[in-house]
């Protein structure tokens, strides 16, 4: 049984992706906090990152998802608030690499740079991944 509480959020560009990645992760057992949008209508994304933010200041949610084309726009977003080490990924390399070197608290992905299967398997590997704490917990220190 898989207790993580995970808050997703997209913006129109990632909607179609939050909508397969959310549903996965549930029949992995993990909570879902979905931010929203809920539709494809166009949206403003900093809005839905900001509430992904939210719910990890607030320590309601442990880690956080964030969707739009590129997921590059929500990272600028995310890495705005305090606390919050948000990733761009486009590969399970840097998925993993920066759960175990930076303590990645946000994954962010873009529906319009890779295909779906890549983003579950980049989901799985950060998820999976544990943060190996020693010479990086200092550098992280150092950032805030
Ligand atoms: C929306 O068209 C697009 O700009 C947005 O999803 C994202 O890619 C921004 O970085």
């Amino acid at each position: 049984m898989n207790h993580s509480k995970i808050a997703i959020g997209s913006d129109h560009g990632g909607y179609e992706y939050k909508k397969i990645i959310k549903k996965y992760l549930v029949q992995k057992d993990y909570t879902l906090i979905d931010v929203g949008t809920d539709s494809n209508e166009s949206c403003d994304y900093p809005i839905f990152a900001k509430q992904v933010v939210a719910m990890i200041t607030s320590k309601k949610a442990d880690k956080g998802i964030l969707i739009c084309g590129t997921g590059i726009g929500m990272s600028i977003c995310a890495n705005k608030y305090k606390g919050i080490r948000a990733s761009v990924c486009t590969d399970t390399f840097t998925a993993s690499a920066t759960r175990k070197h930076n303590d990645s608290n946000i994954l962010c992905l873009g529906e319009r740079v890779i295909d779906i299967d890549t983003a579950i398997n980049i989901v799985d590997t950060w998820l999976e991944t544990e943060f190996e704490g020693g010479r990086h917990q200092k550098r992280i220190d150092m950032i805030e």
